[in-house]
C-alpha cells in the first residue's frame, strides 16, 4: 500500500486563462498570471493498493458519483503511466472553504491530487513537472503549485507549465477580499464557457491580443511594485475576458445583478481614495484586490453594502506542501505493479 498526502491553496488569475488550443492536453491559448491565496485550500490523501479493484473518490467524506470519479481516474491514469504502476487508488479530499458558497476550487483540488500522488508513489517530481501534471487535470491547477505570483506559460505539452514570478515578496503586502454572491442562475462551467467562446465569439481574437499586452504590463507592475498599475490591468483584463462571453453564440454572462452592484461599490470606494480593483472568474463572485494596509478600511466600506458573512479576507498562500501520513511512501515503487 502506498500512501501520500498534500495540501494546495487556490489561486486567482489576475491575467486570465481563457480558452484552450488543445482540449485533450489542456494547452491554453494565452499565458496567464495568478496570485495564490490562503483562504481556500484542499488536502488530499492518495492511497494506491494492489487489493483495490477500482478507483474511489471521496470529497469531504462523501463518496463521489461515477462521473466525478471517472475524471479523477483519467488523471490517475497519467500518474500510473508516469510511475509504471497499475494499482487502483482511494482518493480522500477535503476542501477547506470558509462557507458553503460554491467556492470549491478545481485549482487547489487538482494540484493537491498531483502532490498526494507524487508523495504516495515516491515520484520526486520537480515543481515544473508537478505543474505540468496538474495542468492536465485542470488548467488553472498548474499555477497552484507555487505560492505568490505564478505565470502559466502556454508552451507545448512538454513545456506548458507554470513558473514562479519573482516579486521580492511584494505579494505579502497584498490582500484579496472575496465578495460572495449567491446566484440561482444556471452555471456555465469554465470549461464549457471557454470552449463556446473560443469557437463562436467574434471578440475572441481581440481578447488574445489584449491578454498578451496585459501580461507584459502586469509583469512590469510586479517588478516596479506599482499597485495602481497592477490593479488597473487586473480589472481591465477581467472585463475583457467577460466581454468575450457576450459575443459568444449563444451569448452568456457570469455576471449577476449583485456582481454589478459589487463592481460599482469597488469603483466608488476607489473614488473615495482607497485603492482597490476587482476581478471575476466563471461565476458571480467578485474578488477585490487591495493593499494590506487598506484592507480594514475597504472591508468596512464593503460592509455598508454586503453582509459580513459575504466577505472573506485572503492573503498570499504558499505553494504545494507535502503532509505527513502514517505509512509513508516507499523509497522506490518497483513493487507497485501487478504481476
Ligand atoms: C476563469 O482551470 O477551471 O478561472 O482547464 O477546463 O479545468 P479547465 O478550466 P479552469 O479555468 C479557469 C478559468 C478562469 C480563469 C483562470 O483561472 O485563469
Amino acid at each position: 500500500m502506498y500512501k501520500g498526502k498534500a495540501r494546495a491553496y487556490t489561486n486567482i488569475a489576475l491575467i486570465k486563462y481563457w480558452g484552450k488550443r488543445d482540449e485533450a492536453l489542456i494547452l491554453p491559448m494565452n499565458n496567464s498570471l495568478s496570485l495564490t491565496l490562503d483562504a481556500f485550500y484542499t488536502e488530499t490523501t492518495a492511497t494506491f493498493a494492489e487489493e483495490f479493484t477500482e478507483d474511489r473518490f471521496f470529497l469531504d467524506g462523501v463518496q463521489q458519483s461515477k462521473a466525478a470519479t471517472k475524471k479523477i481516474s483519467a488523471f490517475l491514469d497519467l500518474i500510473r503511466t508516469e510511475a509504471n504502476c497499475s494499482f487502483s487508488a482511494l482518493i480522500n479530499s477535503q476542501n477547506f472553504v470558509p462557507t458553503a458558497a460554491g467556492l470549491a476550487s478545481s485549482a487547489s483540488g487538482l494540484a493537491a491530487l498531483a502532490g498526494a500522488c507524487n508523495e504516495a508513489l515516491g515520484l520526486h517530481l520537480s515543481s515544473e513537472e508537478l505543474s505540468r501534471l496538474a495542468r492536465k487535470g485542470s488548467g488553472s491547477a498548474c499555477r497552484s503549485i507555487y505560492g505568490g505570483f505564478a505565470e502559466w506559460q502556454q508552451g507545448t505539452d512538454a513545456t506548458s507549465y507554470a513558473v514562479q514570478v519573482p516579486s521580492d515578496h511584494w505579494e505579502n503586502d497584498l490582500s484579496m477580499i472575496f465578495i460572495l454572491i449567491n446566484d440561482q442562475a444556471k452555471e456555465v462551467s469554465s470549461r464549457d464557457g471557454m470552449r463556446r467562446t473560443v469557437e463562436t465569439s467574434s471578440f475572441y481574437a481581440g481578447w488574445l491580443t489584449a491578454a498578451a499586452k496585459d501580461l507584459v504590463t502586469i509583469k512590469q507592475a510586479i517588478t516596479d511594485k506599482d499597485f495602481t498599475a497592477l490593479g488597473k490591468v487586473t480589472e481591465a483584463n477581467a472585463l475583457k475576458m467577460h466581454a468575450t462571453t457576450l459575443a459568444a453564440q449563444p451569448p452568456f454572462t457570469y455576471w449577476s445583478p449583485e456582481s454589478l452592484r459589487a463592481m460599482d461599490c469597488v469603483r466608488q470606494i476607489r473614488q473615495q481614495g482607497l485603492p482597490c480593483y476587482f476581478t471575476m472568474d466563471a461565476g458571480p463572485n467578485v474578488k477585490v484586490l487591495c493593499q494590506k494596509r487598506d484592507e480594514q478600511a475597504i472591508l468596512q466600506a464593503l460592509q455598508a453594502n454586503f453582509a459580513k458573512e459575504q466577505l472573506i479576507l485572503a492573503h498570499v498562500g504558499s505553494g504545494l506542501t507535502a503532509l505527513p501520513v502514517n505509512n509513508p511512501a516507499p523509497k522506490t515503487i518497483k513493487e507497485c505493479r501487478h504481476v
